[in-house]
């Protein structure tokens, strides 16, 4: 039988993939042929990740997706869960798999469109772990042990410095390369990382052939750095216990109270200044969630106290957070509309990734049987 179907309505802009399933058989279930079909490339790739290990952060949100949902519409964008990265700390089973669901919930609340970006589990697409394996043979240890979240995360975790912690920067050149993405939206913290990535592409180039496009960093002017409320000289991180982190699912009330207790300095006036830790941070959240320059933020508080300001910023990111936060409960409602955005965003990613997977595993040197 000969179905005619047309596809003028389905929107595939250039680069994209797009998997197609057919169902036949005496059930319309019994049988499923995925098809992929895929537009030559000329959008620019974009790829990051954050890691499922907990709620998201005021940090995670301004320093990346954010930025990951304005670029939808420009760049052909990757965006996964990244839970391999996760396990480098150890996670009870149970909570792991239950943040991936929700972490996935919050890109989509977020802004994240699977008719625009590809979304998926790290753990769902094996070449990351493959590919992982090969560059971990061309990096080099003392590169590694340059890391400064290497040695801020064994600091942390005294008890637990495993292998993976050490390697993960390598995982994350993988998840990078894999997609020949150009470019990668992350906060400051990742730059180290991304510069390594670099540096291991180009040697890959150099000992082989043209293999991986060589990927830069996209970071915003505000919000690239975000720093812990109860210690402003600190990343905010999920890790924090204590009133230093606003997560992305904090209620109005408990954020209007953590920036209330925000620690900052007794000038008083609302400038941006070198040495004004607490101050700098608030103006940058500020400026980030309501686009205002730092000189129409201290014309705005000018004459102002320190509470006034408080008040302003938390009213400010308590409303961006809320209006997230109703599409979050949304979608955590639809497990079954998440679970199949994440199979058909693994099928896109593994398609894209075994095709640098295989001239990776020619150019190296492996055997294949079939060819
Ligand atoms: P992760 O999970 O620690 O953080 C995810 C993203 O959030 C940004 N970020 C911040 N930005 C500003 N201020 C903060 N306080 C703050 N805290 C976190 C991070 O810079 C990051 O962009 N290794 C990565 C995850 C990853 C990845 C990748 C990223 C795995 N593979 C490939 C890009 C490309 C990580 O642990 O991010």
């Amino acid at each position: 039988m000969c179905y005619n179907t047309k596809y003028s309505d389905i929107n595939l802009s250039q680069g994209q993939v797009l998997v197609v399933s057919i169902r036949f058989g005496p059930g319309a279930e019994r049988y499923e042929v995925p098809i992929i079909m895929e537009m030559n490339e000329t959008k620019k790739v974009v790829l990051s990740g954050i890691q499922p290990s907990g709620t998201l952060t005021l940090g995670n949100y301004l320093g990346a997706l954010r930025n990951w949902v304005k670029v939808q519409d420009e760049y052909l964008c990757y965006y996964m869960l990244a839970d391999l990265h996760a396990i480098t700390v150890r996670q009870v089973p149970a909570d792991l798999r239950q943040n991936c669901f929700k972490t996935a919930a919050i890109y989509l609340a977020a802004g994240i469109d699977p008719n625009k970006s590809t979304l998926f589990l790290q753990s769902m697409v094996p070449a990351h772990s493959q590919l992982g394996w090969v560059l971990d043979c061309y990096a080099m240890m003392g590169e590694l042990n340059r890391m400064t979240q290497f040695k801020d995360k064994s600091a942390r975790h005294a008890d637990n410095i495993n292998g993976g912690l050490y390697t993960y920067p390598v995982l994350m050149a993988a998840d990078i390369l894999l997609y020949q993405a150009d470019l990668v939206p992350v906060g400051n913290d990742q730059l180290q990382h991304l510069e390594l990535t670099r540096d291991i592409a180009t040697r890959f180039n150099h000992a082989y052939s043209d293999t991986f496009k060589i990927p830069k960093g996209l970071t915003s002017e505000t919000g690239a750095r975000i720093m812990s409320l109860s210690d402003p000289t600190k990343k905010m991180s999920k890790s924090e216990t204590g009133d230093g982190t606003i997560f992305m699912l904090d209620s109005k009330d408990v954020v209007i109270r953590k920036i209330r207790k925000a620690v900052t300095d007794s000038d008083g006036e609302v400038r941006y200044a070198e040495g004004k830790y607490g101050i700098n941070n608030l103006m940058s959240i500020y400026s980030a969630v309501t686009g205002k320059t730092f000189e129409e933020i201290e014309s705005e508080f000018a004459g102002k106290g320190y509470g006034d300001f408080k008040s302003a910023v938390g009213e400010a990111v308590a409303d961006e957070l809320a209006v997230l936060q109703n599409e979050y409960q949304h979608y955590m409602s639809d497990k079954a509309y998440i679970n199949q955005i994440l199979i058909e965003g693994a099928e896109k990613a593994s398609y894209v990734a075994r095709k640098t997977l295989s001239k990776v595993y020619r150019k190296v040197g492996f055997y294949d049987p079939a060819k």
